[in-house]
């Protein structure tokens, strides 16, 4: 392949694989840049799943479609849509419409052309419906599922081109009297030579270098300081907006990032900075939050910016002082426990959770807690937090010989809604609003799709839709030029 031809993408997580494997049924080359020793970013760690409606995979009776996804997508995304500027809320809106209505053709797509098991489906917070799709008993993780399936395929092809341990430092444009290259993108990348000399790409590019959850003393100290010392899923990485600001392009919600209420704290490494997520699909099973005495206080399945901060209101703080993390169980029945098993497996063997009885917990208002949700899961009564969608919660009559499974959990930061701007098209808009030529972005480092808060299952969804579409509109780029 000669590197003068192929479109290049950088970062090998969800979004730069779906943009990749359009461009490869285009049989137009790629060169993926990552800056990994192993490709899949923060998508190979996905643990819900991805959303879609209408699927053939949701409880027909439930009666879902995009209309119900769009709303509860606007509701979620809140002040910063409701506020915009009538041109920039109708960019959003547009988004947002974009996401949805191709949402069940996103997840046919993973299921029908590209193998993946798609077809357990569970409610999470924020969702009026149970819309987020993963695979069965015994299959791989959602996101390890689609990341492989993805990355086998594309292994295939003499066309693909993935060079890992190369890290992009900088957006460079092209000079000369050339007609071929005046005004190209390219990017300058360190490959780790030994003279530390970097190296230079000149082509179309697709930006799906991720969100900066994990750039601690970097973006995230200058946009939200105050998350100073909450752990978080992410490993640390840098933030790539700035590279992309370099040459022209806006960004928007930089403050906007998702805490999410349940990260795992291990007792043999309690202040450990990366967590491993409890996943959200756990509470959509059926599992409950306690706090004190073994207490619930919130309608667990409320959107992740709901539950956190009712955690941080209503939680004590971690024995603990060099991290800001706060004492939440995360308890499971047998029912939930069994309908979340390719989960619990792991975390039961990581010994992040444990099976227990009722009456062996040091939690002394726990056999009420639980006998009164168990009303509420019959119907008997309304639940005092609004809780309405129980998962696979089976447990009914509470004994002190119940078996249950808990893990403690804190929040932890996981996810940022901010970055570059899009439009519809996965082209980069300057701050004039007009497109970049020759620049795309996907996923999550582009920002405004979320609002303040991204629902569970939405990254992995705009991932494969606009990382479908960056791929499709590069493709048809690189055929005019
Ligand atoms: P990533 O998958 O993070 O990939 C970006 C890649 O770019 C990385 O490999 C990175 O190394 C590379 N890169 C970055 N900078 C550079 C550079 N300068 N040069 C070269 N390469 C670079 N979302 C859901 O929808 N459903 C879920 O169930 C879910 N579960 C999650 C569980 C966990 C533990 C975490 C952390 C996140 C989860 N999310 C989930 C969120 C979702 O996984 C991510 O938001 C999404 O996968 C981001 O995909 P991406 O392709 O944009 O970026
Ligand atoms: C989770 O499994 O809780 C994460 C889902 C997501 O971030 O969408």
């Amino acid at each position: 392949m000669s590197p003068e031809q192929a479109v290049i993408v950088i970062g090998s997580g969800l979004a730069g694989l779906c943009a990749t494997t359009q461009l490869i049924a285009h049989r137009i080359p790629v060169i993926m840049l990552e800056r990994a020793a192993k490709p899949g970013g923060n998508s190979i760690k996905a643990s819900s799943g991805i959303n879609g409606a209408p699927t053939r995979f949701q409880p027909p009776l439930q009666n879902d479609s995009a209309d119900l996804f769009l709303a509860d997508t606007l509701s979620s995304a809140g002040r910063p849509l409701a506020s915009s500027v009538a041109e920039e809320r109708a960019r959003r809106e547009r988004l947002i419409s974009t996401l949805v209505t191709t949402s069940s053709e996103a997840v046919s797509w993973l299921v029908d052309e590209k193998g993946v098991d798609l077809s357990t489906v569970a409610q999470l917070g924020g969702h009026s419906r149970a819309r987020t799709h993963r695979g069965g008993a015994g299959q791989k993780p959602p996101g390890y599922a689609i990341v492989s399936a993805l990355l086998d395929s594309l292994n295939q092809e003499p066309l693909f081109e993935l060079r890992t341990n190369t890290r992009v430092t900088r957006v460079v444009r092209a000079e000369g009297d050339s007609d071929d290259t005046e005004g190209m993108l390219g990017v300058e990348y360190d490959a780790g030579r030994e003279d530390n000399q970097t190296e230079t790409l000149y082509g179309p590019l697709i930006f799906a270098t991720g969100g900066f959850a994990g750039d601690t003393h970097g973006l995230l100290e200058k946009y939200r300081p105050d998350l100073a010392g909450i752990p978080s899923t992410n490993e640390a990485r840098e933030g790539t907006q700035p590279l992309l600001e370099e040459v022209g392009a806006e960004v928007v919600d930089m403050d906007q990032v998702q805490v999410h209420p349940t990260g795992f704290v291990d007792e043999k490494d309690l202040t450990a900075p990366v967590k491993f997520l409890a996943a959200e699909a756990l509470r959509g099973e059926g599992g409950i939050l306690l706090v004190g005495e073994g207490k619930r206080f919130v309608d667990e399945l409320d959107t992740r910016e709901k539950v956190t901060a009712a955690v941080m209101k209503g939680a004590g703080p971690l024995e603990d002082t060099s991290r800001r993390q706060w004492d939440v169980t995360l308890l499971l029945d047998e029912g939930a426990a069994a309908a979340s098993n390719t989960h619990l497996g792991f975390y039961l063997w990581k010994g992040l959770m444990r099976k227990t009885t009722v009456g062996e917990l040091a939690l002394p208002s726990i056999r009420d807690t639980l006998q009164d949700y168990a009303e509420v899961v019959s119907g008997k009564k309304p639940d005092d937090f609004g809780r309405s969608s129980f998962g696979n919660w089976t447990l009914k009559d509470v004994r002190s010989d119940s078996v249950v499974y808990v893990g403690r959990v804190t929040p932890v930061v996981h996810f940022t809604m901010g970055g570059v701007v899009i439009n519809e098209h996965s082209q980069v808009l300057d701050k004039s609003g007009s497109p970049i030529k020759g620049l795309w972005a996907a996923g999550e480092i582009t920002g405004g799709l979320h609002g303040q808060n991204r629902l569970g299952g939405s990254s992995l969804l705009e991932c494969v839709v606009f990382g479908r579409i960056a791929g499709e509109n590069a493709a048809a780029f690189h055929q005019q030029h």
